[in-house]
């Protein structure tokens, strides 16, 4: 494929996007217009200046920055926009899907409500789908930094949504916060109706991912690359069909892969695991899903039928049902 068949391809293909931090979706412009609105002080003097620290040598360094931004959320209509915002880029990537992590204790530790966060986030999905037709999940993640009781906190407020949130997630910063110490407030959420997923093996070891496969009992792993390090647990992947979410872009821009031909994304699907392509926080890793698709095909010399089937892979991966599944499947080009 020439460069440009490979960009018409990509933009072409119908596409579900399970890995998205809504507040990782907050542009430099927006995150200005809000913070002005909001009177909140902001460390950086201009767009330009806040995009020139956006050059990261690790994930914490990243998280750093992506929570002060948060810090310029405040309303309902604060969330509401930044979604929809993010909708209109993903309708314009051809995703037709998506799932979205929240991190509501970013928003509550700030006295910011978490109805105003979730009613914000709920009402542009509902809009979205009136509008462009995407369908969407919910999932709040909790904050691996903040340890077990701030997250059981977070749970109990999420209780009244239940309906509306279909997971729960762990994100943060990985090393030195197993999935184990997460157990019981994974247990509870199962219990409470809730389906479960977590990053792991992002910066963390392969031991972080099977221990949120057998103690979280999760339905997807965030990420996953350490895998590469265990052969087993490669296998049980691609026996498990256990999905993993990547995000190329990340990768680059957080020093996980700094050279993307060195990603083992195309490994992972040649051995039959089911992995997808997500943009996690495009706001902040320079580009949507498609770039992201553009960067790792590009990198790994990756085929239309690799294509199509990471494509077939984040439909099949999605929590929608078996019905909705395959009448998206059925939109992906022979
Ligand atoms: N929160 C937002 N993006 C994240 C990532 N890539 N890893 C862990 N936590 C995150
Ligand atoms: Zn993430």
């Amino acid at each position: 494929m020439t460069s440009t068949e490979l960009e018409e391809y990509i933009s072409a293909l119908p596409k579900a996007e399970l890995h998205l931090h809504i507040e990782g979706s907050l542009e430099p412009e927006m995150l200005f217009e809000m913070a002005a609105r909001n009177r909140v002080r902001l460390k950086y003097a201009s767009v330009e200046a806040l995009k020139r620290a956006y050059a990261f040598g690790n994930l914490q360094h990243f998280l750093d920055i992506y929570y002060a931004g948060a810090d310029a959320l405040r309303r309902e209509q604060d969330f509401y926009e930044l979604t929809m915002a993010y909708l209109r880029k993903a309708h314009a990537d051809r995703v037709l899907h998506t799932e979205i992590f929240f991190d509501p204790q970013t928003h509550t530790a700030r006295g910011i409500p978490f109805d105003s966060v979730v009613r914000g986030i709920l009402d542009a999905l509902a809009d979205g789908e009136k509008e462009m037709g995407i369908s969407s999940r919910l999932i709040l993640c909790f904050l691996r930094h903040l340890g077990e009781e701030s997250a059981f906190e977070a749970l109990q407020m999420a209780l009244p949504y239940r309906d509306h949130i279909v997971a729960v997630g762990l994100d943060s910063s990985e090393r030195g916060f197993p999935p184990s110490l997460f157990r019981r407030v994974f247990d509870k959420a199962r219990e409470e109706g809730f389906l479960t997923v977590a990053h792991a093996g992002e910066e963390g070891p392969a031991a972080y991912v099977r221990e949120a496969l057998d103690l979280l009992l999760v339905r997807r792993i965030d990420h996953g690359y350490a895998a590469i390090d265990d052969a087993d647990l490669l296998e049980r992947l691609a026996a498990e069909q256990i999905p993993l979410t990547m995000c190329p872009l990340s990768n680059q821009r957080l020093q996980v892969y700094p050279d993307l031909t060195l990603h083992p994304l195309k490994e992972m699907l040649d051995r039959g695991i089911p992995v997808t392509v997500n943009s996690d926080d495009p706001a902040y890793f320079g580009g949507y899903v498609n770039d992201n698709f553009l960067a790792i095909s590009r990198a790994l010399n990756l085929s239309r039928s690799d294509l199509r089937l990471l494509a077939v892979h984040s439909f099949t991966g999605s929590f929608l049902d078996q019905e909705r599944k395959a009448d998206l499947i059925a939109t992906i080009p022979a």
